[in-house]
């Protein structure tokens, strides 16, 4: 762990880096104009209203995603000014005492770390039939990485919560557009005083950047990337979930398996919270043609499952008729993904789709179809590549 000292040091060059100029990234239109939106090279940019940057699943290599290489999700306008200094997170609601900490005192608290798979829970949403409305993730609204920070528990505990408290709210400090209504969403009380639910400040050892919620984060581990509220502000202890926007309608899921294209009610939903089991073959590319000598092709990707772990990965190549087990990464953590290699001899020369499809410990498969719902949440289905192999 870092000496208080060393974190305050880090905290205020991180500070620097919140407030200096991004690099920038470049949209070309199909008119052959470009857009230039603050980002990071080599990331798909699904939004530049608001910063959204998806993750190409090639970056898919390494067990903890490189920060400039982890997606970005925001609603809305990151806060144009975070002062480390100044910044303080309000605890309040349900609770016998509240609190205003700063930076310098957050530090204090004990440190815990643990490694995350987030996925927004719109991953994938591209790839529903039929189409639904939203941003357009392809496969990489994903990334995985190791969190620090102290305990939600500990510093909930600091304000004391009461026994009415059974909800606890997370505020962001997003600069909310006109009429778009604030990110505020909450968690059960008993998620919130999981052992591995954090304030995060850290990631992958260094002072989170600000497109992933400097100088802090709710950590929500398992969960759909929503519930880790970034740029947080106030926790509020509350008797009862939270009523707005994030959390109805958005983030609700059907209470029953719907007809493709078919309206849900909103009384026949849920709030979304873990997240489904689920593997992305990050190589060979779909659409690969590959030339080798003797045949042989390592299929590799990655594979999660929310607050279960996975338990193994399978690999067709002959289109879903024959399944083989695919070799697991040895790295791995509770709320990670796994990585995963196949190594296949291809027969001869033509044209394969290659599966993937992944089983966790609570005996959840990937479905062939992913669960179609109107807002594109989840999906889940079986991944596939079509490849050549000459
Ligand atoms: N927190 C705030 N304050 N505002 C947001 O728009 N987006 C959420 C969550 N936390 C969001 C937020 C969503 S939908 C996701 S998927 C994750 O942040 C993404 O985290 P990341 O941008 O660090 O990858």
């Amino acid at each position: 762990m870092n000496s208080r000292r060393d974190f305050l040091k880090q905290i205020s060059t991180a500070a620097l880096v919140a407030g200096a100029a991004p690099s920038m990234l470049t949209w070309a239109l199909p008119q052959g104009q470009s857009v230039e939106v603050p980002g990071e090279d080599g990331m798909i940019l699904r939004s530049f209203r608001f910063v959204d940057l998806e993750t190409p699943v090639e970056y898919f290599n390494t067990w903890l995603t490189p920060v400039p290489h982890f997606f970005v999700r925001n609603h809305m306008h990151e806060p144009s000014e975070l002062d480390a200094r100044n910044w303080r997170l309000a605890l309040g609601g349900e609770v016998e005492k509240p609190l205003t900490l700063s930076l310098a005192e957050i530090s204090k608290f004990e440190t815990h770390s643990v490694v995350n798979t987030i996925e927004c829970a719109g991953n994938g949403r591209s790839l529903h039939r039929p189409q639904v409305p939203g941003i357009q993730w392809g496969k990489g609204a994903v990334s995985t990485a190791r969190f620090s920070g102290p305990r939600l528990l500990d510093v909930l505990q600091r304000a004391g919560v009461k026994s009415t408290g059974k909800h606890v709210m997370f505020r962001g400090l997003d600069e909310v557009p006109g009429k778009v209504p604030p990110f505020i969403r909450s968690i059960p009380i008993e998620k919130a005083l999981d052992d591995d639910t954090l304030v995060a400040t850290h990631m992958n050892g260094s002072p989170l950047t600000k497109h992933h919620g400097f100088p802090a984060r709710a950590l929500v581990p398992g969960w759909i990337g929503a519930a880790s509220c970034k740029w947080l502000t106030e926790i509020k202890v509350l008797d009862a979930e939270f009523v707005g926007n994030f959390m109805s309608p958005g983030y609700r899921f059907p209470n029953q398996l719907v007809q493709p294209g078919d309206a849900v009610k909103p009384e026949d939903t849920h709030v979304l919270t873990g997240l489904n089991v689920k593997s992305v073959i990050s190589g060979p590319s779909d659409g690969a043609s590959l030339k080798t000598k003797t045949g042989k092709v390592v299929v590799h990707g990655a594979a999660w499952a929310g607050e279960a772990d996975i338990a193994k990965v399978e690999i067709s190549t002959d289109g879903g008729a024959t399944w083989s087990p695919a070799k697991l990464g040895h790295e791995q953590a509770h709320y990670a993904w796994r990585l995963w290699s196949y190594d296949w001899k291809a027969g001869k020369s033509g044209d394969y789709t290659i599966l993937s499809r992944a089983t966790d410990s609570q005996g959840r498969t990937q479905p062939s179809t992913a669960a179609w719902n109107p807002s594109g949440y989840l999906y889940n289905a079986v991944d596939q590549v079509n490849i050549h192999v000459s």
